[in-house]
């Protein structure tokens, strides 16, 4: 994501095809530069992204994995759509992971 008249970029979101539970999903990922936080970007970005995803990959759930303590994450990932799903959380690569999902997404 870039802003007109700002060469670098401000930061970056989109989808990533993994295997979850055996299952396909497409996972949000999300993360701007520090000077950018705050001003609505990744909202934006993941609202957009998450359209995308209903629009042309209806079937596959979108899942954030966010760290319990990222406040601003668990914003975006609500602004943008996704539910909590305490049912999925599981450990993560650093620590315990919170999942958020498109509604009615697998519920194992
Ligand atoms: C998480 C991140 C992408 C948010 O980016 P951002 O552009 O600042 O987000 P937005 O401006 O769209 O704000 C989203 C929400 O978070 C809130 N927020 C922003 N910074 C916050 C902070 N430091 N503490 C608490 N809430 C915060 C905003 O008020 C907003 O909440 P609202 O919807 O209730 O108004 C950004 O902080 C980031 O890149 N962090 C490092 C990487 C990361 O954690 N990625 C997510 C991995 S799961």
């Amino acid at each position: 994501m870039r802003r007109h008249e700002v060469p670098a970029p401000l930061g970056f979101c989109g989808l990533k095809e993994l295997r979850f539970d055996e299952r396909p999903i497409l996972n949000l990922f999300y993360r701007f530069a520090p000077a950018a936080w705050g001003n609505g970007y990744a909202t934006e970005a993941a609202t957009s992204v998450v359209g995308w995803a209903a629009a042309h990959q209806p079937d596959r759930p979108v899942l954030a994995r966010v760290r319990p303590d990222n406040t601003a994450s668990h914003r975006v990932a609500v602004r943008a759509g996704l539910v909590r799903a305490p049912h999925l959380d599981r450990a993560g690569f650093d620590g315990l992971d919170w999942i958020y999902a498109t509604p009615g997404s697998p519920s194992r």
